[in-house]
C-alpha cells in the first residue's frame, strides 16, 4: 500500500525536472493507493513541497526545477485523507522530506520521546520518523555517508514492515532503508532512482536492484551504495535485467485498464498453452514429490488456491488443504517438512501469504509460488517461482492474472495425469472462446444485464464443485468495482440461510457448466426464481430458469477460466453506469503490503 518514488538527476543531463519525473512515477504507482499524494524537490537548500487529497488524474506540478526530488501516493492507515497527512512530512528544520510505506507500529512511543522537543503537523506514524531522523541526524558526526548513517540508526529504532525514503536538501542527498515493504532501485541514464515496484522505472531503466529486508541505500547522480542496515556494513549492489516493457504499462489506446487487462486475457492464455509446458511440468514434479499440498493466497488469489483444491482434486486425485492468507498461521501446524505450499499472488507482496510462506518455510516445506511479478518479495522467498506471465496489471482488480493462474493449474493438473497436452489445448480453447465472448453480441447482453440490474444493492451468485471458486471471485469484482454488495456461494448452501435474503428481482448470477454439477445448481436456480430473484445464468445452454442468459461454450473443465470473463464485464458495466472509476475503486490498493 502506498507508492513511494524518489529521483536524483545528472547535472549534466537533460532529465533535472525531478519533479516532473516523480510525478510522472507517481502515476504508474498509484494503484498502490490513491488517498492523497505528495512531491518534494529540493530547491537551493530548501525544500520546495506540494500536496494534494485525492487521485493525481490530471494534476501538474507547480514545482521549481530541480535535480532531485522524491513523492508518495498514499492509502491511510494512520490519520484522517488530509492534506497535512498526506506526504512528504518535513522535520522542525525543514531540511529532512520524509515519505514512507507501511506502519511504524511502535510509533506512539516514539512520538511521546520526541514529543517535548519537536512540533508535529499531522496525526501520521510517518511524521514521527522525520523527527526521529532529526536527532540522529544532529547525532551524527559530519561526512558523506552522515545522512544513511542516521537513517540507519533512526531506522533500527522502528517497529513493524516499512520503507522509508529520505531527502536531505542541505546535502541534495536521497536516501532509504526497508524491511518488509517492497523497494527498488533503479540504475537509469539520466539519473537513479527508487521506487515500490519497478513498474514505475520501466521508462527510464529495466537495471533494477531489489533491495532486501533490513538493508538501507544511499542514492546519487552516479552511485547507488547499499548498506546492512543493523551492521551498517556496504554491501554490492546486485543488478537484475527486467523483462517487462514499459509499453506493457500504458493503456494502448482503451479506455482505462480494466478494459484493457480483460481484452488481453485471449493473447495471454495462448502464450500459456503454448510455452509454460515447462513451468507446468515444475509445478507438477513438485506436487508429485510433496506428502500433503496447501494452498495460500488473498482476495482473488484466495480462490485460485481454492480452484487449485477442485482442479487438482478432479483431474489429478492429489488433496490440496486450503487456507486464506490471513488464516494460514492459525492451520499451519500440519505442515511439514514433507509439505509443499502453493502460494498465489499477483504483486508478490501481499503480506499475509509472504508471512505463511514464512512460517511454512520455518516448518521445512517446500514453497512454489505462482507470482506475475518477477523480483517480487514473494518471487525471492520461493524454492520455485512460477511465473503467471500475464504482463503488468495496473488496475486494481485481478482479472488476467486470475484466468492465467487457473490456466497453469489446468496444464499442471493434466500434466499431473500424462495429459498436458490436453490441458494446454482447453487453455487454447479457453483463450478463444474468451476472444470470440469479448467480441460478439454476448457483450451487448452483459451491458443490458447491468442495465436492468444496476440500481440493485444485492447480488447473490453460485456454483458448485469447480465453479465454486468462480462464484467467489465473480462476487469480488463485482463488489470492488460497482459496489453492489455482491455474495458467492456454493450452490448447495443457499438453503442453509441466505436463501432469506432473496427478494422480487434480486439479480442471482448462476455459473451453470455442463458437468456433474450442473443439475443440482439448476435445482437451486429454480429455488432461487421461486423467491422471484432475476436469474441470470451463464451456460453453455438456455434453461427455462433463466430470465437473462449469457451463453458460453461447453469447454469442460476450462469453464473455470471462461466463466470469470462475463463476471468481469457485468462488473465493468455496473460500475460505468453507477458513475464509478473502474481502476482505482474507493478503500482499495492493488498490493496489501500492511497487515
Ligand atoms: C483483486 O481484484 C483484488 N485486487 C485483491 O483481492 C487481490 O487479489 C488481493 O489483494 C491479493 O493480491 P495479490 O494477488 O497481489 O497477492
Amino acid at each position: 500500500m502506498c507508492g513511494i518514488f524518489g529521483y536524483v538527476g545528472r547535472s549534466s543531463e537533460t532529465l533535472t525536472d525531478a519533479a516532473g519525473v516523480v510525478l510522472q512515477g507517481l502515476k504508474k504507482l498509484e494503484y498502490r493507493g490513491y488517498d492523497s499524494w505528495g512531491i518534494a524537490v529540493a530547491d537551493n537548500g530548501c525544500v520546495a513541497l506540494q500536496k494534494h487529497v485525492g487521485k493525481i488524474g490530471e494534476a501538474i506540478t507547480r514545482l521549481p526545477t530541480s535535480e532531485i526530488g522524491l513523492g508518495h501516493t498514499r492509502w491511510a492507515t494512520h490519520g484522517g485523507v488530509t492534506e497535512p497527512n498526506a506526504h512528504p512530512h518535513l522535520d522542525c528544520t525543514e531540511r529532512l522530506a520524509l515519505i514512507h510505506n507501511g506502519i511504524v507500529s511502535n510509533y506512539r512511543e516514539l512520538r511521546d520521546a520526541l514529543h517535548s522537543s519537536h512540533r508535529f503537523r499531522s496525526e501520521t506514524d510517518t511524521e514521527v520518523v522525520a523527527h526521529l531522523l532529526e536527532d540522529c541526524l544532529a547525532r551524527t558526526p559530519a561526512g558523506p555517508d552522515r545522512l544513511v548513517t542516521a537513517v540507519m540508526a533512526a531506522f533500527r529504532q522502528l517497529d513493524g514492515l516499512n520503507a522509508i525514503a529520505v531527502l536531505d536538501v542541505s546535502t541534495g542527498q536521497l536516501a532509504a532503508a526497508k524491511s518488509g515493504s517492497p523497494l527498488v532501485l533503479g540504475w537509469g541514464e539520466e539519473g537513479n532512482f527508487l521506487a515500490s515496484d519497478y513498474s514505475a522505472l520501466l521508462e527510464h531503466t529495466r537495471r533494477v536492484t531489489f533491495v532486501e529486508d533490513r538493508q538501507a541505500t544511499l542514492i546519487g547522480p552516479d552511485t547507488i551504495r547499499l548498506f546492512d542496515a543493523d551492521s551498517g556494513a556496504e554491501i554490492s549492489p546486485a543488478v537484475t535485467e527486467v523483462e517487462w516493457e514499459a509499453a506493457a504499462t500504458e493503456l494502448s489506446g482503451y479506455p482505462d485498464f480494466m478494459t484493457k487487462e480483460i481484452h488481453e486475457q485471449p493473447a495471454v492464455l495462448r502464450r500459456l498453452a503454448a510455452g509454460w509446458h515447462g513451468e507446468a511440468q515444475r509445478l507438477a514434479a513438485m506436487v508429485r514429490e510433496a506428502r500433503d499440498v496447501f494452498a495460500v493466497g488473498c482476495g482473488t488469489a484466495s480462490h485460485a488456491a481454492i480452484a487449485a483444491q477442485y482442479l487438482l482434486a478432479r483431474i489429478a486425485r492429489r488433496q490440496v488443504t486450503f487456507a486464506t492468507g490471513s488464516e494460514f498461521s492459525y492451520l499451519g501446524d500440519f505442515v511439514t517438512d514433507g509439505s509443499l505450499v502453493l502460494a498465489f499472488s499477483q504483486s508478490g507482496e501481499t503480506i499475509d501469504v509472504i508471512d505463511s510462506v514464512r512460517a511454512a518455510r520455518q516448518r521445512g516445506a517446500r514453497v512454489a509460488a505462482l507470482v506475475n511479478v518477477e523480483g517480487s518479495t514473494l518471487w525471492r522467498l520461493a524454492d520455485s517461482a512460477v511465473p503467471i506471465g500475464a504482463g503488468p496489471e495496473r488496475c486494481v482488480l485481478a482479472t488476467k492474472s486470475f484466468t492465467a493462474k487457473i490456466a497453469i493449474l489446468l496444464m499442471a493438473a493434466h500434466e499431473l495425469i500424462g495429459r498436458l497436452d490436453t490441458g494446454a489445448a482447453l487453455v487454447r480453447c479457453a483463450a478463444d472462446e474468451i476472444e470470440r465472448l469479448l467480441g460478439d453480441e454476448r457483450r451487448d447482453v452483459i451491458r443490458q444485464i447491468a442495465e436492468r440490474i444496476h440500481r440493485r444493492e444485492h447480488l447473490f451468485v453460485i456454483g458448485r464443485g469447480p465453479s465454486y471458486p468462480l462464484a467467489l471471485e465473480a462476487a469480488l469484482k463485482i463488489k470492488e468495482v460497482s459496489y453492489v454488495h455482491a455474495e458467492g456461494f456454493a450452490g448447495g448452501e443457499l438453503k442453509h440461510g441466505v436463501i432469506a435474503l432473496i427478494e422480487p428481482g434480486t439479480p442471482a448470477l448462476v455459473l451453470a457448466p455442463r458437468d456433474e454439477t450442473y443439475d443440482d445448481v439448476m435445482s437451486g436456480a429454480m429455488q432461487l426464481k421461486a423467491r422471484g430473484a432475476m436469474i441470470i445464468g451463464i451456460s453453455p445452454e438456455p434453461h427455462e430458469a433463466f430470465d437473462a442468459f449469457i451463453p458460453v461454450a461447453d469447454l469442460g473443465s476450462a469453464a473455470a477460466i471462461v466463466n470469470a470473463v462475463p463476471a468481469q464485464l457485468l462488473g465493468y458495466y455496473l460500475a460505468l453506469l453507477r458513475g464509478h472509476d473502474p481502476d482505482k475503486p474507493r478503500n482499495l490498493a492493488k498490493s496489501v503490503t500492511v497487515k
